[in-house]
């Protein structure tokens, strides 16, 4: 454990003494941990998918199956960093939502109920932005709920892209995540602009350790200080599980005259992000990893208010449509386009309300359990489990022996990291491991030819769940290293 507080994030505790008691690794432990944490009625809120669940044929329950037996236990859920499980509230949001759109049709739009959880079809945005800010940092004229993840990236960079002879690159991370490579590389080119002239990849320095370090990130973009329009980085790494020094990036590239767009997809609803007060210039994310709002679910975007400023009909040049228009005269249809203030005046079109609802449900549970709180967990969950797979004998036969077929790529230092660990295995065994675990109703993901990710999330993972995983984990690095005898 890092024991420096991060500069960007609330204090976080000290090395947790109790790691070091001898029965850390025992499961009563784990159990004992559980009981303690102050978050533990959220798991509630979820469905978690029980082992049974995982290896149905049918949605249907077939007549008289008794799902409550302990036979159907849950599975071991650790992969919100790709997809969250659902919550319970989801379906008394969109409940309501069917059944408003029952009885109200169209007017809908315009009439609300006195027993709503979300106002009338044409504020459900002003109501999802409200919800959503707190999230991220941001004033809800800040953040808009609206389209996807890549679309919104999309209209972020033709507005924050405009190259000019002297300043036309972007840097971004090698291993950027496909979609904002591609994002970005065809940007460039409808500017006309080369690619290989106009695209700077940060590359790790050593392909042992595949992180990058603040000072390398600096040190790029002060050599392309000259000739740099944007820099646009993930918040946190979704293959390493790195967590990247927003503030002190963004504070450098500005120093520079370089405007900088963050990818939150998985930094939002994992760590407490401060977008204003870290000055960042623009961001985009997703809400059906952390966020738990379903597979495609509605993304999100920021835009600071130096940049959602209306002033005298002038306003940042964007792709525009009728939803971005200023509210008080959208319906006047006199086709001059006067964007709303703020990230609001990004949208294109009508939202879709069934999906406004479902994020907005999810996030009903993050306000009330709060980031710091979960934050504070998640630190623990996460520093428990490398505890427990740095910590246990592979051998039981010989526990002073503590060579491992994997080792962590993701930082170790807790202020470097979210909730994700990256598990790097040694070649030729992923698919035995990936194996045992499904046998044994573990769910993480994988990133071939060698990576398993693995993320408990403070909102419904245990203690529990992680100890079980390291124990189920390391039987399958044994039956895999013995499989490949
Ligand atoms: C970091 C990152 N960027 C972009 C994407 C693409 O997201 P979408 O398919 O929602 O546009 C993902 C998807 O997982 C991602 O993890």
């Amino acid at each position: 454990m890092g024991s420096g507080l991060h500069t960007q994030d609330f204090q976080l505790t000290p090395p947790l003494p109790y790691w070091e008691d001898a029965r850390a690794n025992q499961k009563e432990y784990a159990q004992a941990l559980d009981d303690c944490d102050p978050l533990k009625s959220f798991r509630d809120q979820f469905i978690i998918p029980s082992k049974k669940d995982l290896k149905r044929k049918l949605l249907a329950v077939p007549e008289g199956e008794d799902t409550s037996s302990s036979s159907d236990s849950p599975s071991i859920y650790l992969c919100g960093n790709s997809l969250g499980v659902q919550p319970k509230n989801v379906r008394k949001y969109l409940d309501k939502y069917l059944r408003s759109w029952a009885i109200k049709g169209v007017t809908g739009h315009f009439v609300g109920h006195d027993d709503e959880l979300l106002p009338p079809y044409l504020h459900v945005d002003s109501a999802g932005a409200e919800a959503l800010a707190p999230l991220v940092g941001a004033s809800p004229k800040e953040v808009a709920l609206m389209g996807t993840l890549t679309g919104n990236l999309h209209l972020l960079l033709t507005s924050f892209y405009r190259p000019t002879a002297e300043r036309y690159k972007i840097i971004i991370e090698g291993k950027a995540f496909p979609s904002d490579h591609y994002a970005v590389e065809s940007q460039i080119q409808l500017h006309n602009l080369d690619p290989s002239q106009a695209l700077v990849l940060i590359e790790p320095e050593d392909p042992e350790r595949p992180t990058l370090s603040t000072e390398q990130i600096l040190r790029v973009i002060d050599e392309n200080a000259a000739d740099t329009a944007l820099v646009l980085l993930s918040g946190i790494q979704y293959y390493t599980g790195q967590y990247f020094d927003i503030k002190t990036i963004t504070a450098h590239a500005h120093s520079k005259g370089i405007l900088v767009g963050w990818d939150c997809a998985h930094a939002v609803g994992n760590v407490v992000l401060q977008l204003h007060d870290w000055d960042v210039d623009f961001a985009a994310w997703c809400h059906y990893k952390y966020v738990n709002s379903g597979p495609g679910a509605m993304a999100g975007l920021f835009v600071h208010e130096r940049h959602g400023k209306v002033e005298k009909g002038s306003f940042r040049p964007r792709l525009a449509g009728w939803w971005g228009h200023d509210k008080s005269t959208r319906f006047n249809m006199d086709n001059k386009f006067v964007p709303q203030e703020g990230a609001a005046g990004f949208q294109l079109s009508n939202p879709s309300v069934i999906d406004l609802t479902v994020v907005t449900a999810s996030l009903e549970l993050f306000k009330q359990a709060t980031m710091p709180a979960l934050r504070k967990k998640s630190v623990e969950l996460t520093g428990y489990l490398e505890y427990l797979l740095t910590k246990t004998p592979l051998d039981p036969s010989d526990p002073d022996s503590n060579s491992k077929p994997f080792t962590i790529i993701t930082p170790s230092n807790p202020e470097e990291r979210g909730a994700q660990l990256s598990i790097r295995l040694r070649m030729g065994l992923l698919d035995k491991v990936l194996e045992v675990l499904e046998e044994n109703g573990v769910v993480v993901d994988e990133r071939k030819p060698d990576v398993i990710r693995v993320a408990p999330a403070p909102l419904y993972n245990t203690f529990t769940d992680v100890w079980e995983f390291h124990r189920i984990f390391l039987q399958a690095c044994r039956d895999a290293i013995a499989a490949a005898r």
